[in-house]
């Protein structure tokens, strides 16, 4: 098992109003998995990614990768471990401007301290995603199925076990999604575990699909149900 969550939980206020923003929430992923996360806008898809990355902290619950439990680690640690062993692609644009494409590609591999160069391994990258031809312009030259290449070139720069994808093809034509989601597909093929928050039904063919509704999984609620069910029996 990759990753293990269980009862997670976040509250937000609004006002006067305090609300669970993901609610008691179980996932399971396995090893070289590909699960897309469907729901409606404001069910808690992106808080619940931020949980798992490690940088928005639940108010209660789990999370374990590799049978870790993220939160009993420090925040360095937490942070480390995050650089190492998870690639992430955020919800809109998330490139730095005044850094080339190629330099945002290398950054995750400078935040920690390593052995060894960034250089070869961005390289490779930007030709296997098909971007070579842009490594020395800037985010604000780019289209918006470039600005995703290059996020998703990043977020796999230090060979993550695996990758969390925001709306990896939001807003995107029909044709540069449909690239998008084969490009998602080889790469999990070689083994990168994917999550993907998305309302994208081309994605959802590429593995496991799950529901999120007010911040529940729609599963689990079912699977709650069967529980009281069978408590009644
Ligand atoms: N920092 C915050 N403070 C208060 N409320 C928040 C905060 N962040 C998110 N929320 C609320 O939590 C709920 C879930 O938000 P979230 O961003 O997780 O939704 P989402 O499923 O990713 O939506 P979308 O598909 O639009 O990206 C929404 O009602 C949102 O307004
Ligand atoms: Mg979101």
């Amino acid at each position: 098992m990759l990753l293990e969550i269980n009862g997670l939980r976040k509250e937000y206020e609004r006002g006067e109003h305090r609300f669970a923003a993901v609610d008691d929430l179980c996932l399971r992923l396995e090893r070289g998995e590909f699960v897309c996360l469907f729901g409606r806008s404001g069910s808690g898809k992106t808080t619940l990614l931020n949980m798992i990355a490690g940088l928005i902290t639940p108010d209660s619950g789990e999370i374990l990768f590799d049978g870790v439990g993220l939160y009993s680690l420090d925040d360095p640690a937490r942070t480390a471990w995050r650089n190492e062993k998870l690639g992430y692609m955020p919800q809109g644009a998330s490139l730095l401007s005044n850094l080339s494409v190629l330099d945002n590609i290398r950054l995750p591999f400078h935040l920690q301290p390593r052995s060894g160069g960034s250089l070869e391994k961005a390289r490779e990258l930007t030709r296997e995603l098909g971007i070579s031809r842009l490594e020395k312009s800037y985010p604000s030259a780019l289209s918006g199925g470039e600005m995703r290449r290059v996020a998703l070139a990043r977020a796999l720069m230090n060979s993550p076990e695996l990758v969390i994808a925001d709306e990896p093809s939001n807003d995107l034509d029909a044709q540069t999604a449909r690239e998008m989601a084969s490009l998602l597909s080889v790469l999990n093929g070689r083994g990168c575990a994917f999550l993907v928050a998305t309302h994208d039904q081309e994605l959802g063919r590429l593995g496991r699909t799950l529901e999120i509704a007010n911040g529940r999984l729609l599963d689990q609620d079912h699977a709650t149900e069967d529980r009281e069910v069978s408590n009644v029996q």
